[in-house]
């Protein structure tokens, strides 16, 4: 093999969600291999302080800001023609929007809602970003790399694609056991549903080059509530959460010529929570 198989230089990634926690830590991943990086959020500005993380605006920097709402096809379709005319083409997409619960304390357990109240709307919302958003970015901008020489498309699931959640992981104390907070509903089904997605393009697309796998990361310590983080790490044999840039190696491996005959898969980086 010649060269760096890491080596991203001369191609356009366009990132999710990238204003969020995590989309930042993409973004310097495939910034750290020399990629060009396109940060797009639906809060614009959490995406152009991103990727002024990353050296943007000034002149020569390989990072820019694009507003896209993955729900919305008309927005998705704009930022696609908007990376295309500025920077010539897409080579890389990592589809990691989603509108996600956090475990926080003081909050009032209404964002985690249970099974059978939980409503309609809520559902359509979250499945709107999560699974219909990776569907719809998939198909602007994958279908671009299908006819043009291929590409990588990393869809961001999680260990609840492979496992269920754990609802005793978010009981509080001196709540009634029928108004206990639970990981939603969409959650399960929307990172399970992302590595369904994952196979059929992986599939569809192959002979194109385009190459589509999910990186499944277990939670990330980010200040939790003490009681949560003691009965989540007891379920995982690492005996800790991640760090938030722990994944940045298997975001390059996956989206570099590093895993050029990997397609299809769930790689699934948890610290050994899902083999217990
Ligand atoms: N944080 C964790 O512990 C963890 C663990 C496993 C998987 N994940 C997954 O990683 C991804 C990123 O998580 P995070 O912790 O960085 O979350 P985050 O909430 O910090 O970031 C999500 C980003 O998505 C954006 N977003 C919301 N709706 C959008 C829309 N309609 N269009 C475009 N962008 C939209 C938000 O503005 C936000 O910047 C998610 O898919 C999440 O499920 C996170």
């Amino acid at each position: 093999v010649t060269g760096d198989r890491f080596d991203l230089a001369g191609r356009v990634a366009v990132i999710t969600g990238g204003g969020g926690m995590l989309g930042r830590e993409h973004a310097a991943a495939l910034a750290e291999c020399g990629a060009t990086v396109v940060v797009t959020d639906v809060d614009e500005s959490t995406a152009r302080s991103a990727a002024e993380a990353l050296g943007a605006p000034s002149a020569g920097a390989k990072a820019g800001a694009v507003h896209m709402d993955v729900a919305d096809p008309a927005s998705v379709a704009a930022c696609r023609d908007a990376v295309l005319e500025r920077w010539g083409g897409v080579h890389i997409l990592v589809n990691n929007a989603a509108l996600d619960p956090k475990v926080r304390s003081g909050s009032d357990g209404q964002e985690l809602t249970r099974f059978e109240h939980f409503p309609l709307a809520q559902w359509e919302r979250e499945m709107a970003v999560g699974l219909t958003g990776a569907f719809l970015c998939s198909q602007a901008f994958g279908s671009w790399m299908a006819e043009h020489g291929g590409g990588v498309i990393l869809n961001i699931a999680s260990d609840l694609s492979v496992i269920a959640p754990d609802q005793r992981l978010y009981r509080r104390d001196g709540v009634a056991e029928d108004e206990q907070p639970v990981k939603p509903v969409t959650y399960s089904v929307i990172k399970t549903g992302l590595v369904g997605l994952t196979r059929y393009l992986a599939t569809f697309w192959a002979a194109k080059g385009v190459r589509v796998n999910a990186l499944s990361p277990g939670g990330v310590f980010a200040g939790q509530p003490d009681a949560f983080v003691r009965r989540l790490t007891t379920l995982i044999p690492m005996g800790r959460m991640a760090e938030r840039d722990e994944y940045r190696g298997a975001v390059q491996f996956l989206c570099s010529d590093a895993s050029r005959y990997l397609t299809g898969q769930n790689v699934v980086m948890d610290g050994g929570r899902s083999v217990w």
